[in-house]
């Protein structure tokens, strides 16, 4: 066989089953960026047993419909106006659920604790020049510049955090609006321009700066993660506020929703009223499902894994995936109604 001939053939079985690379890797598990090269470089000293195999599998591979397919990433960013309620975790285990129902997830760590990063890529203090402040003060190409590291996760990357973004927020501040508009566009730029990633999930501090101002200006959504008590509420109407604000710069943004995190199962009676109020404050906002105060959460950051991979079979676990997809059913009506 001539090997141009099995380019051409894996062309015409690509058409007849409606399929872009996307599709193809999508539907067979093989990596999408591995059959791009494929498509693209020169088969002469490819073995011909291993692609006539490639070729098979997708000839019977089905393509999973029901997974959700955007123009470009879609960007969430996962803030509260409150310390502690969970962003971290929520990035973590978001972004793990996403990776086992098929998408491929961009994890950027954007806050100085890299509380993400050390759970989902544990190595991120051997390299620090590697990470978002560097790739992101330099105004660098997360892909092209090399900023973008693979966990052991199929599916999640991550750009990891470093303790210099603390002084992120005072060097922003020296550069005018025009600039700072500009720098999310060329990190992502390869990232956006390739859409290999389905989703990209931001862990942020809890500050309403211009660091997380120029976030918010990227974003397509804000998923707030919240806990059932007094202090919690407080947070919601900056919270609101803050989106609002945003929409006058950034008129895709929209609040996903607020998640209940840390719930204690013993204070039934107080998560309804709390749960009730973010609804008369936020109707349609609150997620049905919450997340439970649970134990192995905190004994799964400890093995730097996230919960689903260290215990299905726990509460917040479940509830994890629960959320997962109720959030992935949002974000399905959401962009539907978009595009009407
Ligand atoms: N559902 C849960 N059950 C038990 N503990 C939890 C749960 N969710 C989060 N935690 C714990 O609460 C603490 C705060 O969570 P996390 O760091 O995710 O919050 P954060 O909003 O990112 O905080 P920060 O504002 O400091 O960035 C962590 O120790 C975490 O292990
Ligand atoms: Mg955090």
């Amino acid at each position: 066989m001539r090997m141009s001939d099995w380019k051409d053939r894996m062309n015409v079985l690509l058409k007849r089953k409606g399929w872009d690379i996307k599709d193809w890797s999508r539907a067979t598990g093989l990596n999408q960026w591995q059959l791009e090269s494929l498509m693209e470089m020169d088969l002469s000293e490819m073995d011909e047993e291993s692609l006539e195999s490639i070729y098979e599998q997708a000839k019977i591979a089905k393509l999973d419909k029901c997974l959700l397919r955007f123009d470009s990433p879609i960007m969430i960013a996962v803030w509260a106006h409150k310390g502690g309620m969970g962003k971290s975790t929520v990035v973590t285990n978001l972004s793990y659920e996403l990776s086992q129902r098929g998408y491929n997830v961009l994890a950027v760590d954007t806050d100085s604790q890299s509380d993400m990063s050390s759970v989902l890529f544990p190595d991120y203090l051997e390299q620090p020049d590697i990470s978002f402040y560097n790739a992101f003060l330099g105004q660098e190409d997360f892909k092209e510049e090399g900023y973008i590291m693979h966990t052991e996760y199929t599916g999640i990357d991550v750009v990891a955090g470093s303790a210099e973004c603390e002084a992120l927020e005072g060097a922003l501040c020296m550069l005018s609006d025009k600039i700072r508009n500009k720098m999310w566009k060329k990190c992502l730029r390869s990232v956006r321009e390739e859409n290999y990633y389905d989703f990209i999930i931001v862990d942020m501090d809890k500050t309403a700066g211009v660091m997380n101002k120029t976030i918010f200006g990227e974003a397509d959504y804000v998923l707030a993660p919240i806990e059932s008590s007094m202090f919690g509420i407080k947070a919601v109407p900056p919270t609101l506020a803050q989106i609002e604000e945003m929409g006058e710069t950034n008129p895709k943004l929209k609040l996903l929703g607020f998640l209940f995190n840390k719930v204690d199962l013993r204070k039934k009676a107080a998560m309804a009223d709390n749960s009730t109020l973010v609804e008369q404050i936020a109707p349609e906002y609150t997620f049905k499902t919450f997340i439970k105060n649970d134990a192995n959460v905190d004994n799964s950051q400890k093995e730097h894994m996230p919960i689903g991979y260290y215990n299905s079979r726990s509460p917040a676990s479940r509830q994890m995936a629960e959320f997962t997809d109720e959030a992935i059913e949002r974000i399905r009506k959401d962009q539907k109604e978009r595009r009407e």
